[in-house]
């Protein structure tokens, strides 16, 4: 990793195409009586796709000395868990999306059954990925899926994304930050938290990491609901202005308002970072400069 100097876009961009070889590897690694699901699997992932997470969890992951075998297994696992609520959150009964990353949605691709199907398996596979690992212990591995599921259920992402498709417009900026802790927060807290099961760490940073995870989970629903108002439509790839009717922090806000509500939330986690780093002034500047990037992002 590039400790020394601030986050560029391009180590993000190299770390990407490298992660999505080993993504698709471990897709074909699979054994399957069916070709369908797989090939709609391959196809998503071929759309492209930030991997912010991914990327976070081996940044920090680097920074704790863990092992790449470890991190990369991690980061497969997470990425399965984020694509299939993207592949579902598209589907005609939720977010009914035609394109994403400037491509067809899945459903739209192929049909929606296998759009459901495919999202189940990133589901599957995402569990599968750490039970399969040669690079966990028995102990990590029970410890990590009980996170990963944690996660991803009733204390997560279903939980928000239940919240968020019944959330009425009027609902309060309180409601809306608990909907947006628990369907995108959580999937970043997982990031880190997953660390925490191969590093030991005193409770007072593991208190700094889960702030970290809480507000990078905001800052990025945030600038994503942001994108949703005031983005460019073709550098986005999917389709904008769709969260008007939906309770949405950038609808409840205009632009300077929602641009100073990103900013206190930012520098709670730029206090958060400098505690955590302490002495480790290029791990501070690496992580910080890694977060300006996701607030300034335009896709
Ligand atoms: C989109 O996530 C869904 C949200 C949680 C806002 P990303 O913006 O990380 O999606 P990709 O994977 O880069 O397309
Ligand atoms: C999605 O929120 C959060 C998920 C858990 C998938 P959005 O519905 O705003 O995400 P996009 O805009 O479709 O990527
Ligand atoms: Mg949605
Ligand atoms: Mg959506
Ligand atoms: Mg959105």
């Amino acid at each position: 990793m590039h400790k020394r100097k601030p986050f560029e876009e391009k180590h993000l961009i190299a770390f990407s195409k490298n992660f999505d070889k080993s993504f698709l590897r471990h897709v074909e690694s699979q054994y399957s009586l069916d070709n369908r699901i797989k090939k709609a699997m391959n196809y998503f992932i071929k759309t492209g796709g930030k991997r912010i997470r991914p990327f976070l969890i081996n940044t920090l992951g680097g920074y704790l000395g863990i092992s790449q075998k470890q991190l990369n297994d991690f980061s497969l696992a997470v990425e399965c868990v984020h694509l299939h609520s993207l592949i579902h959150d598209d589907l005609p009964c939720m977010d009914n999306d035609d394109f994403r990353r400037g491509k067809l949605t899945v459903h739209k691709k192929f049909d929606e059954a296998t759009a459901v199907l495919a999202g189940d398996m990133f589901q599957v596979l995402s569990v599968k990925t750490i039970v399969d690992s040669k690079f966990f212990s028995p102990d990590q591995k029970v410890k990590s899926i009980h996170m990963l599921s944690k996660a991803n259920g009733l204390e997560g992402l279903i939980a928000g994304q239940s919240l968020d498709i019944y959330m009425k417009k009027k609902s309060t900026i309180k409601d809306i930050e608990v909907m947006y802790l628990l369907k995108t927060g959580a999937l970043f807290s997982l990031c880190f938290n997953l660390l925490l099961n191969i590093k030991k760490m005193s409770l007072k940073k593991k208190k700094e990491l889960q702030i970290i995870g809480d507000t990078i989970g905001k800052i990025f629903q945030v600038t994503d609901d942001m994108l949703d108002r005031w983005g460019d439509e073709k550098k986005v790839g999917k389709k904008i202005n769709k969260d008007s009717q939906k309770a949405s922090i950038a609808y409840k806000y205009n632009y300077k308002d929602c641009k100073e509500y990103l900013n206190k939330i930012q520098n709670k986690n730029y206090k958060a970072l400098q505690n955590f780093f302490h002495a480790n002034k290029e791990g501070f500047l690496y992580m910080s400069s890694l977060i300006d990037f996701i607030v300034r992002r335009v896709k």
